[in-house]
């Protein structure tokens, strides 16, 4: 890489998006949520009436997808192909379909290039599953975000209860339990620590208390 890029990998709900977004902003850094994109591609495949087990038509789709993420404010906004995007894409139900087009290899495939362009001056940090194992193998510093079932089910309920409490919890987390499954166990790429990744426990920290650890690695590494 030209410019340094600090990965963040974990499994669903551990925290990668709010400690990746603060360190990006601390450090003035661009920011890649590689989450987003598999979310938005689900999106744009349903949107486009695309059968979203056919690996063919959605590996297509991916190579059209452009995606930007905006800075304002000091928050960031996701546009698709030029325009914002208004959609929750964050909903378990879209969580679950990315999960579902994020099996396929071509998809994955289609998708490498175009999230190495992310890597820009002066530097990146990109979240999601594969960043330190596939996407940016020679990242400055990996770090892997671990914390229990339990803890990351009891933070998502934490946010869901401040936005919506007509959520039936049961069903989503058997959906999220369903996401981890599928992607700790996925021929491509599955979600795995690079070896030569830091492993950071998180269940009993405090997200204020990750991105210390994690602003003190940077110090000691980069
Ligand atoms: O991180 P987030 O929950 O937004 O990701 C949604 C889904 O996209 C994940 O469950 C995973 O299947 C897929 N994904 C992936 N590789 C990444 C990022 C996300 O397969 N680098």
């Amino acid at each position: 890489n030209i410019f340094p890029v600090i990965t963040i990998d974990g499994p669903s709900g551990v925290g990668k998006g709010t400690l990746s977004r603060r360190l990006a902003k601390i450090l003035g850094w661009n920011l890649l949520d590689s989450g987003v994109i598999y979310r938005v591609l689900a999106l744009a495949a349903l949107e486009n009436k695309i059968d979203i087990n056919r690996e063919e038509k959605v590996a297509v789709l991916a190579e059209e997808i452009q995606i930007s993420f905006i800075n304002r404010k000091n928050n960031f906004f996701v546009s698709f192909n030029g325009k914002e995007i208004k959609k929750d894409i964050y909903t378990e139900t879209i969580g679950n379909y990315a999960s579902k087009i994020a099996v396929f290899s071509k998809v994955r495939k289609n998708l490498l290039t175009y999230q190495r362009t992310f890597c820009q001056c002066p530097g990146l940090v990109a979240d999601g599953r594969d960043m330190g194992t596939v996407v940016f193998p020679n990242a400055e510093l990996k770090i892997f975000l671990y914390a229990s079932f339990e803890e990351r089910e009891r933070r998502r309920l934490h946010q869901l209860q401040k936005k919506n409490f007509g959520v039936n919890f049961k069903f989503l987390f058997s959906q999220i339990r369903e996401r981890d499954v599928r992607d700790y166990n996925r021929q491509s790429a599955p979600l795995t620590p690079a070896i030569d990744s830091l492993i950071l426990d998180s269940t009993h920290l405090s997200a204020e208390e990750v991105k210390s650890k994690v602003l003190m690695y940077i110090r000691e590494s980069l």
